[in-house]
């Protein structure tokens, strides 16, 4: 799907699915929305002392000691309204 297609959520929708209150557990990074709530990982929405419901682009280019690929294995659902474009 081309990204632009993709619905657009706000942070008040994104951090509605942080693991805790819904099903749906999602991360945002670089602009898109990540749907992780299949990862083992990121049960409950905590990952390595992160959080999901969030943007988290800083914290993947600085804290992690992966890269984006680890992305690769989940669906984008959307694309954050007013994102983040670098981690910098
Ligand atoms: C202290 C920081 C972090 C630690 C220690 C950490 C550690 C790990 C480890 C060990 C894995 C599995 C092995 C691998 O793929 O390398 C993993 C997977 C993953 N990490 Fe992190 N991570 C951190 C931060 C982050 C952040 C900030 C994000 C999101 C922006 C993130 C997103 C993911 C995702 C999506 C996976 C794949 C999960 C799966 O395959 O089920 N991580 N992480």
């Amino acid at each position: 799907m081309v990204n632009e297609m993709l619905p657009e959520y706000t942070r008040a929708q994104l951090a509605l699915r942080n693991g805790q209150d819904r099903d749906e557990i999602w991360v945002a990074y670089l602009g898109l929305v990540y749907d992780v709530s299949r990862s083992r990982l990121w049960r409950r929405g905590n990952h390595y002392e992160h959080w999901a419901g969030q943007d988290l682009t800083k914290e993947l280019q600085h804290d992690a000691p992966h890269t984006e690929h680890v992305f690769d294995n989940f669906p984008v659902i959307g694309r954050l309204k007013d994102p983040l474009l670098s981690g910098c």
